[in-house]
């Protein structure tokens, strides 16, 4: 049996339009645009209304990579929704499905927070190398506005909301998924965490359950960003290394948009120009999964990223997650 590829051929995004910056902020709890944009690099994120669903969000992006690719959304067998913020418990991408009129494909949802994009991906090409499905939609989304203590300035000026997509294609010619890793570690889940937290209901004389719902986002910034600029470079190295290449080949580095300092570490460790490194999160924040497909959607479309580019992608988060894909990318 002759050999699949993977090809990443499309790409798209999409954003809440609603804008907060950091001085909005400063109104709410006690902060300065001076402190979050030298701490974290961020200036804006946007904020989804109680209007805009995940799904719309998902749609969008979705809708775009398809395009993007030269397909429609019948061609598609397979949709891979990454987020931690679903619509529905139950799943949301088969709401994507429909949306879209992607009425041949099977949809699920996947949660490794913000490394979702980049397990999603590798899960993707799964199923395209081993012949199952040929033309896979990957989604990486996240409304963690609805989720974050508005309270809480540790960790409320770190977040926005935005989806971005890719669409992986299974090719003849030459497998463009290079290299992968992935990583977890639940020891450390409590450093970073979204809990349902529940309190005892009596049904009958013997009978209890619970109820209740998610707790705020809770993070120990300083674990997490030690954690970051340890394992991410090690990620990127072993994924590098798996892939038959050397740090100097990728011309592209996008890091889950967590942090600048963590990006500027990351790119100092590794020994990478900072210009290979792409990085909106000045713009955005941390949108969770969304980040990566965000950040590769605006650089395609800006001309940044060109066909046949070699592209080192890097997540890391709750869980804890952390795992890079490199790829190249177009046909
Ligand atoms: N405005 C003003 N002061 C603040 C704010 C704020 N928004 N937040 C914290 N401070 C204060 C603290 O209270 C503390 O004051 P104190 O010294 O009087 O106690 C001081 O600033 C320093 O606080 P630290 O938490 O030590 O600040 P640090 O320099 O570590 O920066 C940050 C915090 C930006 C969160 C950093 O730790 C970080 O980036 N960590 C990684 C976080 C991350 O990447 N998370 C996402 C990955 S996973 C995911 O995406 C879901």
């Amino acid at each position: 049996m002759k050999e699949i590829g993977i090809g990443i051929t499309g790409c798209g995004s999409a954003t809440p339009q609603q804008v907060m910056s950091n001085d909005d902020l400063s109104h709410l709890v006690d902060t300065s645009d001076e402190w979050i944009r030298t701490r974290t690099g961020i200036r804006k994120r946007h904020l989804a209304t109680n209007e805009l669903s995940l799904s719309d969000l998902s749609t969008q992006a979705a809708a775009q990579a398809i395009e993007m690719a030269g397909l429609t959304p019948a061609d598609i067998d397979l949709i891979l929704l990454a987020t931690s913020t679903p619509d529905d418990l139950f799943g949301t991408a088969t709401q994507i499905q429909t949306m879209l009129g992607a009425n041949n494909a099977v949809a699920f949802d996947l949660t490794a927070a913000c490394s979702g994009f980049v397990f999603a991906l590798i899960t993707a090409s799964q199923f395209i190398r081993t012949g199952v499905y040929k033309r896979v939609v990957v989604i990486g989304a996240d409304i963690l506005s609805r989720w974050v203590d508005w309270s809480d300035r540790t960790t409320c000026v770190l977040f926005g909301d935005g989806a971005g997509a890719v669409v992986c294609q299974g090719i003849e010619a030459q497998d463009h998924l290079l290299g992968f890793t992935m990583y977890s570690d639940g020891k450390q889940h409590e450093a970073l965490s979204l809990n349902y937290q529940g309190q005892t209901q009596s049904l009958t004389e013997n009978l209890t359950i619970a109820q209740g719902t998610y707790q705020p986002i809770f993070m120990q910034g300083r674990d997490i960003y030690r954690f970051a600029v340890e394992k991410v470079p090690e990620v990127i190295e072993k994924a590098v290394f798996k892939a038959d290449l050397t740090i100097d080949d990728l011309h592209w580095v996008i890091l889950h948009q967590a942090n600048q300092r963590i990006i500027d570490a990351v790119a100092k460790r590794l020994k990478i120009s900072s210009e290979k490194m792409i990085s909106n999160l000045d713009e955005y924040g941390n949108t969770s999964a969304a980040s990566i497909p965000l950040a590769l959607d605006e650089a395609v479309r800006s001309g940044k990223i060109k066909p046949g580019d070699i592209v080192a992608t890097a997540g890391f988060g709750a869980g804890l997650t952390w795992g890079a894909a490199i790829f190249r990318w177009g046909l």
